[in-house]
């Protein structure tokens, strides 16, 4: 089949996919009326919108969940990379239950804390940590620190990474192609309304793995620059890994220009490996910023710094607070997923997981001839559809979106649930996922293929290991 009949054919069987959607989920449906008389949009976050509705879920064990209308799906959703231990973990459950009936909320340190910092101390190989409550309050104490540290306002974000909704990183997002300026100089574009442009204005936006672009703006606003902020590996445009040499590019050109460096690994931490982007790939900011998966399905976020910033902390220059900090609840459950669930063994079983699903995907890529590739990283994996590796977020958005959302309406009417968001988000494997969980995403991948580029599967041999496998330096993980 060619190209131009291939993309006349995704509007018509997404049309297709979402009437069996609807007829799956009636209940659901009558759920999302209901909320729309309370809830505004009738959802909890505008990111739990998606076409052709809201999935409504009941419950999760395990690697499962099922939706409101009683049907079981497996879970590579993972609530946006959060549910690295699986649903309802005994580890978990053991641990929020007995630290429950000892009391939820102190608002005073515990031990859980020192438990916790003592073992991402191990992980990162960063000294000092604090405690929040989500990402957005992570990346925004990393930026409130860079600036207090050098006493500059300017900040180095990348265009296309997501860092949460407090104003200063919410430019340049996810921005119009029409609307982001020349590739090597990207525009400062607000990503939502409500940012006012005296904030947008202290954020200087670069190409992702572009070290040249990077060179060229810290030496334009010379003296300027508090600190750059990205996502190591790029989580909020699919997947796209740094290319050898960025980050310690990064790492060198900051220090030279005495601006500060923070790795928003809220996506990354603990699931491209057991010490994050950072240890995988062996380069160390001044600043980690951890949430998602930190906590074990619980809200928890983590701030971690070298001694020289954290010592602004300890001195008082700059007060880390928060009500909810370090909550008891989060810490049991985070201490259980770091010191039971998240061991050695868990990180190797993973990484035969990842290769099955990355090698899953290439045979039915191989077989059907569809432009597209596999991505993946420890526990994490896409399918881009482009023939090309993509580099960056221009690169990333000229990918036409029917290809992702159609491939989510197969996995989903096929018992597979992947996060809504199409071709910006990516799986999650968790502790509790097996083999038996890989076959029907290959299957419904295998099915999706097919009847999208009209060939037949010939089940051709199973390669070992996708070619854009995005492991770290030398191979490690
Ligand atoms: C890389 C990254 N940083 C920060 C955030 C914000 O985290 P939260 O939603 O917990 O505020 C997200 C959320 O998706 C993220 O992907």
């Amino acid at each position: 089949m060619t190209v131009a009949t291939e993309t006349d054919r995704l509007d018509q069987l997404i049309a297709e996919q979402e009437a069996v959607f609807l007829e799956r989920q009636p209940r659901s449906r009558k759920l999302l009326e209901r909320a729309s008389g309370s809830l505004a949009g009738g959802v909890t976050s505008s990111w739990q919108i998606a076409k052709p509705q809201a999935v409504w879920i009941s419950h999760g064990a395990g690697s499962k969940v099922w939706d409101a209308d009683g049907n079981r799906y497996v879970d590579l959703h993972g609530g946006y990379g959060v549910m690295l231990v699986g649903h309802a973990n005994p580890s978990i459950v053991d641990a929020v239950r007995a630290q429950v009936t000892r009391g939820s909320h102190f608002a005073q340190p515990t031990e859980l804390a020192i438990d916790v910092a003592e073992e991402l101390v191990r992980r990162f190989g960063l000294p000092l940590w604090r405690f929040g409550n989500s990402g957005t309050e992570a990346t925004m104490d990393a930026i409130h620190l860079m600036r207090a540290i050098t006493g500059r306002d300017l900040i180095v974000k990348v265009e296309g990474c997501y860092h949460g909704h407090h104003d200063s990183v919410q430019v340049s997002v996810y921005p119009e192609l029409d609307e982001v300026g020349p590739p090597e100089r990207p525009a400062s574009v607000p990503a939502s309304s409500g940012i006012p442009s005296a904030v947008t204005d202290l954020v200087v936006v670069v190409p992702y793995n572009d070290l040249d672009a990077l060179e060229r703006a810290l030496d334009e606003h010379r003296g300027e620059v508090a600190g750059m902020i990205l996502e190591p590996v790029m989580m909020n445009a699919g997947i796209i890994p740094p290319l050898p040499g960025y980050l310690d590019g990064i790492r060198e050109l900051t220090r030279r220009h005495g601006a500060l460096l923070a790795f928003d690994e809220v996506k990354t931490g603990l699931t491209v490996g057991p010490g994050g982007a950072t240890r995988l790939y062996g380069v160390t900011p001044d600043l980690v910023c951890l949430a998602k998966a930190m906590g074990g399905g619980v809200a928890a976020a983590a701030i971690g710094g070298s001694q020289e910033v954290m010592d602004h902390i300890t001195r008082g220059d700059y007060e880390q607070v928060g009500t909810f900090n370090g909550n008891p609840l989060a810490l049991a459950a985070a201490r259980a997923a770091l010191y039971e669930v998240l061991t050695p063994a868990t990180y190797e079983r993973l990484d035969r997981l990842r290769a099955l699903m990355a090698a899953g995907c290439q045979r039915v890529l191989g077989a059907t001839g569809l432009a597209a590739h596999a991505v993946t990283v420890g526990a994490k994996g896409c399918v881009t559809f482009s023939a090309e590796p993509v580099r960056n977020f221009r690169q990333f958005a000229a990918i036409d979106d029917r290809y992702s959302h159609l491939h989510w309406l197969y996995q989903h009417n096929g018992g597979v649930f992947l996060p809504p968001w199409g071709k910006a988000e990516q799986w999650l494997l968790s502790a509790q996922h097996t083999e038996d969980d890989v076959a029907p995403f290959v299957a419904n991948f295998e099915t999706f293929a097919s009847t999208l580029t009209g060939g037949r599967v010939t089940g051709g041999p199973v390669v070992p290991a996708s070619p854009m496998d995005a492991g770290g330096r030398d191979g490690r993980r």
